[in-house]
């Protein structure tokens, strides 16, 4: 049975445990992994990327498989092929699939026609790959997962919305703080109260980013505009207590690390000295995606 990474919550608990720390052992160079020796990849981007399309061609090509960079534009896609006849074709050439899009749902239907793995590498809706990183990275700082506090503050976006899935997953409590109407999605909330139930996570959503913030291990955030949402651009003023700053940094627990997936922009989710003074985990964080999505693709090929 073929395996997908479309979400999260695709992957048990335990397997994520072991994509962390098998993930650390690649890093380390301790292992070689060879699992895509002969594979053809196909990674679709319908939005632009910089660190998604560049760890995951050299993490193909570093596990002996050939990494193919498609852009979207270029395809019969943007003239309106279906995606159920696009996936039917690629089926022919191609061992597996990254595709970054809007549409989540289109995603989920092109695994249905596509009969080997799927990875999400961002939907409007989630962002699983920068998450499998990001507890890569906290689990370095921290030497554990659960039992923390995250504290996601901005837009209530595809990164927010994965941590709170992530968290009511493994155990590990979640605050999204966000200006009123720009909550994450209900559905993902809906999930995320769900697995909680398993794990005793607590998964909160609230519109003061001081109660989220408060005594958080991590202080998460993101870009307030997403790609594809440019024409929210004058949203940014209801934004402007929610930058991550000093002041905001001061309500975290003493020893908080600052996270961000990137790309920033410094002065409004992040300003630039707390920026510059979590550099170190940040690009961590980004160095990381090489590392977890090689051992996630060591374990969906295997
Ligand atoms: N964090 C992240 O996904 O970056 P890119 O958009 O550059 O891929
Ligand atoms: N929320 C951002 C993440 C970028 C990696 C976006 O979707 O543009």
């Amino acid at each position: 049975m073929k395996r997908d990474f479309l979400n999260i919550s695709d992957l048990k608990k335990d397997e994520i445990l072991q994509i962390i720390d098998y993930a650390i052992k690649l890093k380390k160079g301790n292992v070689q992994d060879q699992s895509l020796k002969g594979k053809s990849i196909g990674l679709i981007f319908m939005k632009p990327s910089t660190r998604t399309r560049l760890s995951f061609e050299v993490g193909v090509y570093q596990m002996g498989g050939q990494p193919i960079y498609i852009q979207g534009s270029s395809t019969q896609m943007s003239r309106g092929e279906e995606i159920k006849d696009t996936g039917r074709v690629m089926a022919r050439y191609l061992d597996g699939i990254v595709i970054r899009t809007y549409s989540h749902k289109e995603v989920e239907d092109l695994s249905r026609y596509f009969d080997k793995p799927v990875i999400n590498a961002l939907t409007d809706y989630l962002h699983p790959c920068q998450i499998l990183a990001d507890l890569q990275t906290i689990y370095e700082r921290f030497g554990k997962v659960e039992n923390i506090k995250v504290a996601f503050v901005g837009d209530g976006n595809n990164v927010a919305n994965t941590w709170l899935i992530a968290g009511g997953l493994i155990g590990f409590n979640v605050s999204v703080a966000t200006p009123e109407g720009f909550e994450p999605s209900g559905k993902a909330v809906h999930e995320a109260l769900k697995l909680a139930q398993e794990t005793g996570a607590s998964i909160e959503v609230t519109n003061d980013p001081v109660e989220a913030v408060k005594d958080a291990d991590v202080v998460y955030t993101d870009v307030w505009v997403s790609m594809g949402q440019e024409n929210e651009k004058e949203k940014k003023e209801l934004f402007k207590e929610f930058t991550v700053n000093r002041h905001l940094l001061s309500h975290a627990s003493k020893n908080a690390i600052v996270m961000h997936c990137l790309p920033a922009h410094k002065g409004e989710e992040i300003s630039e000295e707390i920026f510059e003074e979590f550099a170190d985990v940040i690009f961590d964080e980004a160095e990381n995606r090489l590392h977890a999505q090689k051992a996630l693709m060591s374990l969906l090929f295997k």
